[in-house]
């Protein structure tokens, strides 16, 4: 162990240490444990890198020692441990020094072993390699606080989990991106907490599962990017996953953009209607915004992109569903508005002449027919609406917008596994949202169309509808607001009550910002719940482009609504990470 001489302080005399074999010192800040082993002299940090019991009640045997609370055990010498799950010990280096008429003084360089990001990310590896919550923790607390950019443990666990999972994509990755897309609202305390959920959930899908191996592309590389959607399209449509994902290489290798690619999976995922209630396209849109993030680097983007084909092979299709067929066969009224959707797009462009109409001129027109019962009326609202010139995206902002009012209407007389039938349709509205933000793809078009019937087919849930929260409801004031929300949500089923502080506090003027930097804490606080970190992570997406509208509040309010109804859980995963948190600030988690 290297010792620098400018940073060593004398902890204890030799006598001192030799009494007992074993000497725990605080010392500037520090907590050590000096052991007297053999001939020589050890000193470690002395609060176990576990939980936090003092190593120096362990037991020192064959150079071995071992903590006595869950006995995990560490070489003496350089920390190192032998049980992954309670992570190295710092050890510094010591030296022994003579003092005239005793056995000598023991001199500890406290600056040795520090830390580095290396050595953090490495253990963040580990973390996810042996899913153990506690080491991700401390790993992504540590670098956070050395400076480290979030986006770097983002793409850790990012290119981590599209090589562990056989399966592919799944929710693990999807949490890691909305909690990534998530980090900026929240408050600069709330972040480190957000990316231990988030690389905790990828590391628990993976865990035990074979790793992924990726097919290399077409040998000529001359297949143009027109051929390989078609051929995509052809095999996920056969549910041939191994020749889809060739196709994916296939057209990287060929220079396919970003906005090409995703044409291409946008193309495959609504070629059949809502394929797995929406979670193939909502993975999708995901998988592009965490290359967003991460950076398109070409072999991450090949990993990437691949992870999705299993999910989009592997799909439910609503054509096979009753609830689409029966008494109203919604895949017929689909497929003849799809028919006339090319004349339709061609119609509204010529309308707008280039400048669309703003949407809020038809959001209040659309909004009854949206959550209307008469799917023909529907789609005949959706179609003249692009006929008469409107943004593609705006549309489907306005059909995520009516989603997410089935949210905030939703009562709560109905079962409770049925806030997950709102949240689908929402967070797939959403993605199409997004994924038409991002390319004009004529065949996501279609999506807008999924959406606003799996909307219809949710009408139920708004029967009665839950009034919609408005400026007075119950009286709450603003500035209590914040304060109060935590302590109502230790309740369970405080759904109603949740809504309607949110309203309070955003009709008379209070700052979004701070409403969702507190719903974020919030969500951290409970368990993981994949559906409760899509609600509000969609919300948020959909409040930022609604900013300064009613509908804005009405997005936050439907998540307030959401989150208070999967609220609280048994808050186990923030206990780890609460003693990660106090490990890391050098505090006693065990008092004697
Ligand atoms: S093994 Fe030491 S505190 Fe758990």
């Amino acid at each position: 162990m290297t010792m620098r001489t400018d940073n060593l302080v004398r902890v204890a005399s030799v006598a001192d240490v030799q009494a007992a074999g074993y000497f725990p010192v605080n010392i500037a800040g520090y907590t050590l444990a000096l052991f007297a082993y053999g001939e020589k002299f050890y000193a470690v940090d002395n609060r176990c890198p576990h939980m936090g019991f003092p190593l120096h009640r362990g037991t020192v045997k064959d150079g071995i020692l071992t903590c006595h609370w869950h006995h995990a055990r560490f070489d003496l010498a350089s920390g190192g441990t032998f049980d992954q799950w309670a992570d190295d010990v710092r050890a510094f280096a010591v030296e022994v020094r003579a003092v005239p008429g005793t056995a000598g003084d023991i001199w500890v360089d406290l600056a040795s072993q520090r830390e580095g990001r290396p050595h953090q990310r490495q253990r963040l590896q580990d973390g996810l390699e042996r899913n153990i919550s506690l080491v991700i923790a401390k790993s992504v607390i540590s670098l956070l606080d050395s400076g480290e950019d979030p986006a770097e443990p983002f793409r850790i666990g990012l290119d981590f989990g599209v090589r562990y999972r056989q399966a592919g994509w799944g929710q693990g990755l999807t949490m890691h991106t909305c909690m990534m897309n998530l980090l900026p609202y929240l408050d600069a305390e709330d972040r480190s907490r957000a990316l231990y959920h988030a690389l905790s959930a990828v590391a628990r899908d993976c865990d035990g599962t074979p790793p992924r191996f990726i097919v290399q592309p077409l040998p000529s590389g001359a297949t143009d990017l027109t051929t390989l959607k078609r051929w995509f399209r052809r095999f996920i449509e056969v549910r041939d996953a191994e020749g889809a994902e060739r196709c994916i290489v296939s057209a990287l290798h060929a220079g396919a953009g970003d906005r090409q690619i995703a044409d291409m999976l946008f193309a495959a995922a609504t070629d059949h209607r809502y394929i797995n209630i929406g979670h193939v396209l909502d993975f999708t849109n995901k998988a592009l915004e965490a290359l967003d993030i991460a950076g398109w680097e070409p072999a991450r983007t090949a990993m990437v992109l691949t992870s999705l084909a299993n999910g989009y092979a592997n799909a439910s299709r609503m054509e096979e569903s009753n609830a689409w067929r029966n008494p109203i066969d919604l895949i017929q009224i689909l497929a003849e508005v799809f028919d006339r959707l090319p004349a339709a797009l061609e119609q509204g462009a010529q309308q707008s002449g280039g400048h669309a109409v703003p949407a809020l001129s038809y959001q209040a027109s659309l909004i009854p027919t949206l959550l209307g019962e008469d799917p023909p009326a529907i789609v005949a609202a959706l179609l003249s609406t692009l006929q008469a010139g409107i943004a593609v995206p705006d549309l489907a902002g306005i059909v995520a917008y009516a989603a997410a009012l089935r949210i905030a209407h939703f009562h709560t007389s109905n079962e409770f596994g049925d806030w997950d039938t709102a949240l689908h349709t929402f967070t797939f509205a959403n993605a199409v949202h997004q994924g038409l933000r991002r390319t004009p793809s004529a065949e996501l078009v279609r999506g807008i169309f999924d959406a606003a019937m799996s909307l219809y087919l949710d009408r139920f849930l708004n029967i009665p509808p839950a009034p919609l929260p408005g400026p007075a409801s119950n009286g709450h004031e603003p500035e209590t607001v914040l304060a109060e929300l935590p302590n109502l949500l230790d309740r369970q089923q405080q759904v109603d009550e949740a809504g309607s502080m949110v309203a309070a506090y955003l009709h008379r003027g209070g700052n979004p910002g701070r409403v969702i930097a507190l719903l974020g804490r919030l969500l951290l606080r409970e368990d993981r719940d994949f559906h409760t970190i899509q609600t509000l992570e969609g919300a948020v997406r959909q409040h930022i482009l609604l900013r300064g509208t009613p509908a804005g509040i009405h997005v936050l309010v439907a998540a307030a609504r959401y989150l208070a109804a999967h609220s609280p859980t048994m808050r186990a995963q923030g206990q780890t990470y609460q003693i990660a948190y106090r490990l890391n600030r050098g505090e006693h988690l065990f008092e004697e």
